[in-house]
């Protein structure tokens, strides 16, 4: 027995290798970490049982039947986070430089499977020369099971991707059908065609940062959710946002003990909206003052910034937050911050993440750029996941609620909850200048003085519509607050919603306007 356990052990020292010293040198020179050492940073110290170690690729072209590393090219396995189980892949660089053939796509699709069998989250960790050369067309294949799987289980088990390397080709698309995308700065890289593919058919000159670096996807393109400096922050945040996250869509995620005999009055936040509606304020600060411990998650924290959404909790409740940026185009919704709005609210909906909706817009962004690049369909979007969300939803009105934007704010109508506006909130059609000017635009017309008159009408239409109250008194708001019992007000709000029952109507699935 002893000799079969030294033969065991001497296999598993082999496997642990990878590709060697060598590679796992160049690797580290690389200013990357190999496989392994990525898996133990993310997850619970001890908690990872890696399965199929033995596996090799089954390919005799092209001299690769004499070289066949354990593992081929992906180590995965099963672990824990924050005591919570998870399924994980790790792409080994060092091994064909973490090409994908048959046997690796066939290990990512087991856990895959396993992971949606005992419904628990799959973290990809990825770091690869794409489809596996050698092996053709059966290496594509490999790809489309996964692409498969991961659309399958969207919306049944959270799906998350580091990308670590490179991402080119094809493969760009598994990471970006999961729920988020993460990448390192100067390291890792996505895009459907490189550099050099570019050049010869567009003739620009573009270097690998520029086209699909860290900086590029988490501010211009939306494709990463986050973007960090270094592996080790990105691998605490990734852990950090597991923490907001149930296992499976049938769970609900996890909650904190909360001491709700504390007092929770926030008098910070009676001054943070300026008298002037329309100086701006920077609504981050109004979340740090509303949440447990000033604690916000931001998700693409430097995309669309006119809206900001992220994860954070109240009265120990995991919440995900929704709000428009008063400081960074008054807020307003275009395109960008549309899909970006959308695309977290249904990820919230889908795993049971009740909605906390902040609301200062002005409107939908006006002009030709908008309408021709298709702002009616995309802000439809934001529209659609609000109304189909079934969670608990509640809106704090700080300022301004304007027109189409007033409704799709998570209003009572689509099945708000609660809806709460501080005495600062203007709820109508339109600003007041642009409503006098349409509706006065006569009399101001044939006004001796019209200066005076559009004045006038001004201070009339203000005191009439730019308030809360005419909305509270239908009920359209359940309740104008002081911004400082705002925090109390949402921690009960989501106490009482935790019972909550809603349902969408039959059918197979929805036609969200794409
Ligand atoms: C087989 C590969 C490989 C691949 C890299 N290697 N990519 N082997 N198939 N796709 C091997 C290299 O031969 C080398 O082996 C080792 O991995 C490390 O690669 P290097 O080139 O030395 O590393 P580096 O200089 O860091 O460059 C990394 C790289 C480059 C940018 C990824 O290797 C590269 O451009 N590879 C090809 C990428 C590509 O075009 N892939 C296909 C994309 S299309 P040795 O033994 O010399 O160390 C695709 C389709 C997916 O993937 C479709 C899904 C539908």
């Amino acid at each position: 027995m002893e000799e079969k356990f030294k033969k065991l052990d001497e296999l598993r020292k082999k496997a642990l290798l990878g590709g060697g010293e060598k590679k796992i040198k160049s690797q580290h020179d690389k200013g990357k970490l190999t496989a392994r050492e990525r898996i133990r940073l993310l997850v619970d110290e001890g908690s990872f049982d890696e399965i199929d170690m033995f596996v090799k690729h089954r390919s005799s072209d092209f001299g690769l039947e004499k070289q066949k590393i354990m593992g081929d090219g992906v180590i995965t396995g099963f672990a824990r986070i924050e005591g919570r189980p998870v399924a994980v892949f790790s792409q080994d660089f060092t091994v064909f430089g973490g090409s994908l053939s048959e046997a690796h796509a066939e290990k990512i699709c087991k856990i895959m499977d396993m992971a949606e069998k005992v419904g628990v989250p799959v973290i990809g960790l990825n770091d690869s020369g794409g489809a596996r050369i050698q092996e053709g067309v059966v290496s594509l294949g490999g790809y489309a099971d996964i692409f498969l799987r991961n659309t399958l289980v969207s919306g049944v088990i959270p799906q998350i991707s580091a990308i670590l390397g490179p991402c080119a080709g094809g493969a760009v698309y598994s990471p970006a059908i999961t729920d988020f995308v993460f990448m390192v700065k100067n390291t890792s890289h996505m895009f459907v065609t490189g550099p050099n593919v570019v050049k010869t058919v567009t003739h620009e000159d573009v270097t690998f940062e520029d086209l699909g670096g860290a900086e590029t996807h988490s501010s211009k393109s939306g494709v990463a959710h986050f973007a960090y400096e270094s592996e080790i922050e990105l691998f605490e945040h990734l852990r950090k946002l597991m923490s907001y996250l149930p296992l499976n869509w049938k769970d609900t995620p996890p909650e904190r003990n909360f001491d709700f005999n504390q007092d929770l009055t926030v008098n910070a936040l009676n001054s943070i909206v300026p008298d002037s509606p329309n100086k701006p304020y920077d609504m981050h600060e109004v979340i740090k003052l509303l949440v447990d411990d000033s604690e916000f998650l931001e998700v693409h924290a430097n995309y669309a910034q006119n809206i900001l959404v992220g994860f954070a909790r109240v009265g120990g409740v995991a919440v995900g937050i929704v709000a428009n940026q008063p400081a960074v185009l008054a807020g307003v919704l275009d395109i960008n911050s549309s899909n970006k709005g959308a695309r977290f609210i249904r990820f919230c909906d889908a795993f049971n993440i009740p909605l906390l909706v902040l609301e200062d817009v002005p409107g939908f962004l006006p002009g030709t750029d908008q309408e021709w690049n298709g702002i009616i369909r995309h802000g439809s979007k934001l529209l659609f996941a609000f109304c189909e969300a079934t969670v608990p939803k509640v809106t704090i009105i700080t300022r301004k609620a304007y027109g189409g934007a007033y409704d799709v704010m998570n209003s009572k109508h689509i099945r708000g909850d609660f809806n709460f506006a501080w005495p600062s909130a203007e709820i109508a059609v339109m600003g007041p200048k642009g409503a006098v000017e349409i509706i006065f635009k006569k009399e101001i017309g044939e006004s001796d003085d019209p200066q005076k008159k559009l004045d006038e009408k001004l201070s009339e239409y203000i005191e009439k519509f730019a308030n809360p109250y005419i909305a509270a008194e239908r009920g359209y708001v359940d309740d104008v607050i002081k911004p400082s019992e705002s925090r109390k007000k949402i921690i009960n709000a989501f106490q009482l919603l935790k019972t909550k029952v809603d349902k969408n109507p039959r059918k197979k699935h929805c036609n969200i306007p794409l």
